[in-house]
């Protein structure tokens, strides 16, 4: 065992999804270490078992052995390791709570780009299997601002790529297959039978996993075990740079996708997911499911799925999300939840039991069976639903309209704004907020305007300024926040939403269905006035 002496290194923060930091940056001096021993410091290392995997991004093998030789000198009894040094985050959620160990750690930069000169990430998630909340994170953050010294075995590389049990240090490493706990997990939750039974049938799937990390999971779960045809996943090998993709599926980056479902030959259903596994898209023939819209279905539909048969405790879903889950909730007779943006706070309904299903409209949705988001997981129940209703996924979408009534939704991006032209907008708006109830901006009437703030119902804990909300009469609504995971300036995100109950007004262009609570919502903010900006970079 060595003991090095370290000094702080400033900008050490994790934010809600670890520390995520440009690759160069993690790869230099005693970074790496400095994050992991303040990690074990505040955590404890001792005696104790944890998780350790990654999405395969650059850099992820050679930190994985630094965080097993700093594992054993820190005393842990055991590491359970995906082969490769490979785990979606996910399928680690699910091995930290299945093995009952006292949490993992997680190498992600979730769906940024990887590569040499791209991003990194590192984060640690609790024996529930959930991110670490901010009281932990924080703590984390306060130890690097004070370390001296950090300890590490000296010993040769442990052989991640066999199966089976090592040795390091006098430290137990056990190297699992990533997939098949994940994948049993999973034949618990869905009518595997009836999948298949599809798929024999000639319905036809596209995957992409974008040369990330479900590549392994998709290619095990829907070719072999579900009998989809061999291709059906494509880029499905993980690579270090993600192929140069930016492996972040929503229309944009899954364009190839998208192209193919809205072409001639298009198949039955297309899916992607990002780099480390946890976000989802779904599209079906010509049709593009909005992840609000897919939280909702999945929320009406879940029953159909064998883990869910005995029906759903309640939904939650973060604010900026539509709500169209809502009236899910309200038509089940279930509680509804509605929590500040980021995967955390759903950690706390879900130990309590109080909610089933949750989803944000960044592409993300999963339920209790673990303590993230979950790609395949929505993929699979999608395809489950499919199976049981014998219908298309434009069936299924357009039935749900007509009986719960349709909320259009996109989120405009603004990026790279100089931080303090959209600090300035943001506090111009909070100022803004008393005197906006009744006014009309060109028929769109304001109803309630706040600064979202949040109790959370099991911990009483309050988070405040969590985005400024503006509600229309009718069930519009206009939301803006500031983004907490760009690394370059600041990012507006403007959230749309308009709810038409009718069946008669299913319109497919949502951007056009939109365009008063649009217009609404520039006047409000005055986002040209403040940022020169009157058209967004990225609209999804
Ligand atoms: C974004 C998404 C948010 C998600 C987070 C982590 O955060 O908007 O829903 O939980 O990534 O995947 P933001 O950049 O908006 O703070
Ligand atoms: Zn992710």
């Amino acid at each position: 065992m060595t003991t090095v002496a370290t000094s702080p290194i400033a900008g050490q923060k994790p934010g809600t999804s670890g520390l995520r930091k440009k690759t160069p940056v993690f790869m230099g001096r005693h970074y790496l270490e400095n994050f992991v021993q303040s990690v074990f410091d505040v955590v404890g290392a001792k005696d104790k078992t944890f998780v350790l995997g990654g999405d395969g991004r650059y850099f992820n093998d050679r930190a994985a052995q630094v965080i097993l030789r700093m594992a054993a000198a820190n005393g842990a009894s055991r590491v359970i390791v995906g082969q490769g040094a490979i785990l979606s985050t996910p399928a680690a959620s699910h091995l930290i709570r299945l093995n009952r160990t006292d949490g993992g750690i997680i190498m992600s930069a979730s769906h940024n780009p990887g590569g040499p000169e791209e991003d990194f990430g590192v984060k640690f998630n609790m024996p529930n299997g959930g991110p670490a909340p901010e009281g932990v994170t924080e703590a984390i953050y306060r130890r690097t601002t004070e370390i001296s010294e950090y300890h590490i075995a000296e010993a040769q590389d442990v052989d991640l790529g066999a199966i089976g049990r090592h040795q390091l240090a006098g430290m137990v490493v056990d190297v699992v297959d990533p997939v098949a706990d994940y994948a049993a997990l999973m034949e618990t939750l869905f009518d595997f039978p009836a999948i298949r039974a599809m798929f024999a049938g000639g319905f036809r799937m596209r995957m992409d996993s974008m040369c990330a990390v479900t590549g392994p999971y998709a290619v095990e779960i829907l070719e072999n075990r579900l009998g989809a045809a061999k291709g059906t996943v494509v880029n499905a090998m993980p690579l270090p740079d993600f192929g140069g993709m930016h492996p972040d599926p929503n229309p944009t980056w899954a364009k190839a996708l998208m192209d193919e479902m809205f072409g001639p030959d298009a198949p039955d259903f297309g899916a992607a997911s990002d780099g480390d596994g946890d976000r989802n898209m779904v599209v079906g023939r010509g049709v593009y499911v909005s992840p609000s819209d897919s939280l909702a279905v999945l929320a009406a539909n879940a029953h159909l799925a064998p883990g869910y048969k005995g029906g759903l405790k309640g939904i939650a879903r973060s604010m900026p999300t539509s709500a169209a889950a809502d009236r899910v909730a309200e038509a089940l007779g279930l509680h509804h939840y509605e929590t500040p943006t980021g995967w955390k706070f759903f950690g706390n309904l879900l130990d309590a039991g109080r909610a089933t299903i949750c989803g944000e409209e960044s592409f993300g949705t999963g339920s209790d069976h673990v303590r993230e988001k979950d790609g395949l997981w929505a993929i699979l129940l999608w395809l489950n639903i499919l199976a049981v209703r014998r219908e298309s996924v434009a069936q299924i979408l357009h039935g749900h309209f007509r009986r719960y009534g349709r909320n259009y939704y996109s989120r405009h991006d603004f990026e790279a704004i100089p931080v303090e032209q959209a600090d300035r907008m943001m506090e111009a708006l909070r100022a803004a907020l008393p005197g906006l109830k009744g006014r009309d901006f060109d028929g769109m009437v304001v109803t309630h305007a706040d600064d979202f703030a949040y109790t959370d119902p099991v911990d009483g804990s309050v988070s405040t300024k969590q985005g400024v909300r503006v509600l229309f009469d009718g069930g519009s609504r206009a939301v803006f926040r500031l983004s907490g995971t760009g690394t370059e300036g600041a990012t507006l995100r403007l959230y749309l939403e308009r709810f038409v109950p009718g069946p008669d007004d299913l319109s497919d262009d949502p951007q056009a269905a939109l365009a008063p609570v649009i217009r609404a919502a520039h006047a409000i903010a005055a986002i040209a006035a403040h940022t020169g900006r009157s058209l967004p970079d990225v609209v999804t």
